[in-house]
């Protein structure tokens, strides 16, 4: 189905927003000064007036559909949707792809979280509208970094010179995979804070250390008085098998005596939903910032859509006036790569009918270009 398949690669291709490496310090700052924007009510208003976005969301959510939804609704645009893939054609055995050409025609945007790694790639490689990615299984999730990152910038002042705790699943959490891609380019520091079953991946550190200096601590007592922001994460028990999770044993809770050697002016943050990992106890101190930030979140999405509705969107670097190109056309061959499947389990390729791997060269090795697993 390569040839046959009619389809039209775009001419003037839209940009998305699926990974957070394609954004740089300058468009990241971009964005925080159009969230800011927002936040003081200018631009806002019905600007979107007559335009769709779709929420297509084939795993659970609460906060990122809904803020995506009141995010269009502030910009005058209406929405349309599913948020369980059982009430979709999914359920009957639809690909991503075809579902994705059917919407691209009811919606301007598109807004997608899916449960394998790559997902919203493959659909910026076909889509004739905007992609967002809103979660692609374990690997990204570039919006919920650009309000965590943009709520400390906002906070501090600056991102120079900070240094960055995470804790919990560091190995599945997608939101923390994001967020240190992000908070590295700005050369924060990093430290993540896990036993290693909940470790970063080897080939997501080994980016990181080429970026930022990187530490890890097996306890959090080690390092609390030294951190700017607490980025804690729930382990995310739905990625992982029944053996694995249960060899994690209890997760640890934070409670208001871890934060007794802090700064003041912690950041304590939390993507949510929260299960064990925060006693509701530490709700009550003045550095608990998780729930303060939602409204970071929702002016940053407003900002989002904005940009790509607008095709206004801050460029990655080195795009000068032009628009990105689209996501690596030709959307289904990749010569290098016949023939080779990619290692990781949960990458699209293999959730996927008739996608094959594409790889792209970094750093003198090859990496599947839609979940950054690495090639051997
Ligand atoms: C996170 C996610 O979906 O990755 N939630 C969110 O989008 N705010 C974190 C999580 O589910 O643990």
């Amino acid at each position: 189905m390569t040839e046959s398949r009619e389809h039209v690669e775009p001419t003037s291709p839209p940009p998305h927003l699926v990974r957070m490496d394609a954004l740089g310090r300058d468009a990241m700052l971009e964005y925080f000064a159009r969230a800011e924007s927002f936040r003081a009510g200018s631009g806002a208003g019905p600007k979107h007036s007559g335009r769709i976005v779709a929420t297509l969301f084939y795993e659970p959510s609460t906060r990122t559909r809904l803020s995506f939804e009141s995010a269009a609704l502030r910009l005058g645009a209406q929405t349309l949707g599913f948020s369980d893939p059982a009430a979709s054609s999914a359920a009957k055995g639809e690909t991503l792809i075809d579902t994705i050409r059917t919407v691209e025609r009811y919606a301007d945007l598109i807004v997608l979280r899916h449960p394998a790694e790559g997902a919203a790639r493959l659909a910026a490689q076909v889509a004739s509208v905007p992609i967002v990615n809103a979660g692609d299984g374990g690997h990204e999730h570039p919006t919920q970094t650009l309000f965590d990152l943009y709520t400390i910038h906002r906070q501090r002042g600056s991102l120079d010179g900070l240094t960055l705790g995470l804790t919990g699943d560091l190995k599945y959490g997608r939101t923390v995979h994001s967020l240190a891609l992000a908070a590295a380019a700005f050369g924060v520091t990093l430290i993540f804070i896990a036993p290693a079953p909940l470790q970063v991946p080897d080939h997501l550190r080994g980016r990181l250390e080429e970026m930022t200096v990187v530490r890890t601590a097996a306890a959090l007592d080690e390092v609390i008085g030294e951190l700017d922001a607490l980025y804690v994460t729930r382990v995310q028990t739905e990625r992982m098998d029944p053996a694995e999770a249960a060899a994690l044993g209890p997760p640890r809770s934070l409670g208001p005596e871890d934060l007794r050697k802090a700064k003041d002016d912690l950041l304590v943050l939390h993507p949510l939903p929260r299960v064990t990992e925060i006693d509701p106890a530490v709700d009550e101190d003045p550095r608990a910032w998780y729930f303060e930030q939602l409204a970071d979140g929702v002016v940053m999405r407003m900002a989002i859509l904005d940009g790509l509705l607008s095709g206004a969107a801050p460029l990655p670097p080195g795009a000068g006036a032009k628009r990105p190109a689209p996501e690596d056309p030709p959307w289904r061959e990749s010569p290098e790569a016949k023939g080779s499947s990619c290692a990781n389990p949960k990458c699209v390729t293999h959730r996927e009918r008739g996608v094959m791997m594409r790889t792209n060269a970094r750093g003198g090795a090859r990496w599947c270009a839609y979940c950054d697993w690495r090639v051997e």
